[in-house]
């Protein structure tokens, strides 16, 4: 897995070497340690040439003068603590970690300006920003410039009142992180090094951390009867597999939460062949799968008081002599016919088996599927927020309130009758793709198609899980999104 910055708390002693980063309140307003330290006087007049007034997230970046213990001095603005929320320390963290190079050490004195005590979340929440921020996928280059990337992540170390609180917080911060960046791994590894089977064999990694896993191979998906799934994948030379992880850190007796991700290695669109630009973006197709998985990773690295299952189907999506038609006709695990209209109408193909599969083994207490599903929700929604489809107000409302949280939002997007009629075929139960427009949708209502009566959310990730923005705590090409999301939904809605 990728390194990211270690992260340790201590109390506050004598002045720190190296670089020192202290936050200070709107109008330049320090706490009880930094005005020890004499920092007010010493940044004052750098703070009036650079016209800087701690606004938050706002950096003043200054060297030290000779004699400091210290040789940098950087302060961010952090706004008032006493309206801060989880997320506001998450960014604070992210951009705390901004300012430190590779190679480098940096010393956090993390304190109100208000003198209140900071509370262990806060501080936890702070180093969860610091790590995420820290991320970068460079284990293939680029090289040249020195080879910089060799060098490790900043370490940082967090000065905090009480550190034994601070640090049993971040335990479990820690194992959410761990989990975002299995995911963000996953999803930048080439399509040629991650097939199917290799992302199985990732996944299995859990078995270490007490997850219990089952690999499917194609010969046992022929048997079940996952002919949705099976056709994608018998267009590529590497065979599909399933997985089920199973996390029980719940009651015995206590159904679990589901979780099921498209996980297509490569998209190529199989006979109904995709534009060659950008073509290379869909080795991230997966990401659905690997959000499943880096969420597994971080309930079980927490020890989640519940039993979770998460379900991925891996195939890829090739072009060859045996590749499905647009036109034929395969009959999914649920036993309904589906008549291919386009090929690269494909992962909810996977879904459609992965999904009945779940109800019918686990009878869920809801199913939440993750799939890069559109390029149209990219276009709605842009990369900004997912799109979320629900078959039930409950579960889409706590999706929102988890999203308002974290920072990793999704926008409801409507489901109706007159939508599912776009699917209907003329020659089988349902077709695969629906016309031009409202592709999300439709997408949406195919899949809805395949669930019974357990409650169901379908996040759609096309835009928000690959090309992400680029924000306090994310640098990367792909931010993992959706880890934090579903982790908080299972933690404030689920656990105990
Ligand atoms: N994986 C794509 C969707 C996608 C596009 C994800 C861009 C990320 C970025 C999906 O399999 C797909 O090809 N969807 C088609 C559906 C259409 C053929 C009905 C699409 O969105 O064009
Ligand atoms: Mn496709
Ligand atoms: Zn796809």
């Amino acid at each position: 897995m990728t390194e990211i910055s270690k992260i340790a708390f201590a109390r506050a002693g004598k002045a720190p070497k190296g670089t020192l980063i202290a936050v200070a309140g709107e109008g330049l307003k320090f706490g009880k340690r930094a005005r020890e330290l004499g920092l007010d006087a010493l940044v004052k007049k750098a703070a009036s040439v650079a016209d800087f007034s701690a606004k938050p997230m706002r950096t003043l970046d200054i060297l030290a003068p000779g004699g400091s213990d210290f040789d940098r001095v950087v302060v961010i603005g952090m706004g008032n603590p006493a309206e801060m929320k989880e997320q506001d320390w998450v960014r604070l963290g992210g951009v705390a970690a901004g300012t430190l190079a590779r190679g480098s050490a940096g010393t956090v004195l993390l304190e109100r300006p208000d003198d209140a005590g900071l509370d262990a979340d806060a501080a936890a929440s702070f180093a969860l920003g610091a790590a995420l921020r820290s991320y970068s996928f460079d284990k293939y280059g680029p090289t040249k410039g020195g080879g910089s990337s060799k060098k490790p992540p900043a370490e940082i170390t967090i000065l905090v009142e009480d550190p034994g609180k601070a640090k049993a917080a971040w335990a479990r911060s820690l194992a959410v992180a761990e989990g975002v960046v299995m995911a963000r791994d996953l999803i930048h590894e080439p399509p040629n090094v991650l097939g199917p089977v290799e992302f199985a064999k990732e996944a299995a990694s859990l078995k270490s951390l007490g997850v219990a896993v089952e690999i499917f191979d194609e010969k046992r998906l022929a048997k079940l009867g996952m002919r949705a799934l099976l056709g994608v994948a018998q267009g590529s030379s590497r065979p599909a597999r399933l997985v089920v992880m199973q996390w029980k850190g719940g009651k015995a007796k206590d159904n679990p939460v589901a979780f099921i991700g498209k996980g297509v290695v490569f998209d190529s669109g199989g006979i109904s062949i995709k534009p060659a630009g950008g073509m290379e973006d869909m080795k991230g197709d997966m990401a659905g799968a690997a959000t499943v998985t880096g969420l597994m990773r971080a309930l079980a690295g927490r020890k989640a008081k519940v039993n979770a299952v998460g379900v991925i189907g891996i195939v890829e999506n090739m072009v060859d002599g045996n590749a499905q038609r647009p036109g034929d006709i395969v009959t999914a695990l649920s036993g309904r016919t589906i008549e291919i209209v386009n090929t690269d109408a494909e992962g909810r193909l996977v879904l459609a088996d992965a999904i009945h599969y779940t109800e019918n083994r686990f009878k869920p207490k809801f199913i939440i599927d993750l799939a890069t599903l559109t390029g149209a929700i990219i276009v709605a929604l842009g990369h900004q927020q997912a799109g979320l489809f629900a078959s039930d107000d409950a579960l889409a409302e706590k999706l929102r309130v988890a999203g308002d949280a974290t920072g990793e939002l999704v926008w409801r997007m409507p489901l109706s009758a007159d939508y599912d009629k776009l699917m209907d075929s003329r020659f089988a139960d349902v077709k695969n793709a629906g016309g031009r427009w409202a592709g999300s949708i439709t997408a949406a209502q195919f899949i809805r198609r395949f669930v019974g009566d357990t409650p169901w959310a379908h996040l759609d990730i096309a835009g928000v899980a690959l090309e992400s923005p680029q924000t306090e705590t994310n640098r990367a090409w792909s931010s993992g999104w959706g880890v934090r999301l579903l982790d908080r939904l299972v933690a404030d809605g689920y656990e105990g």
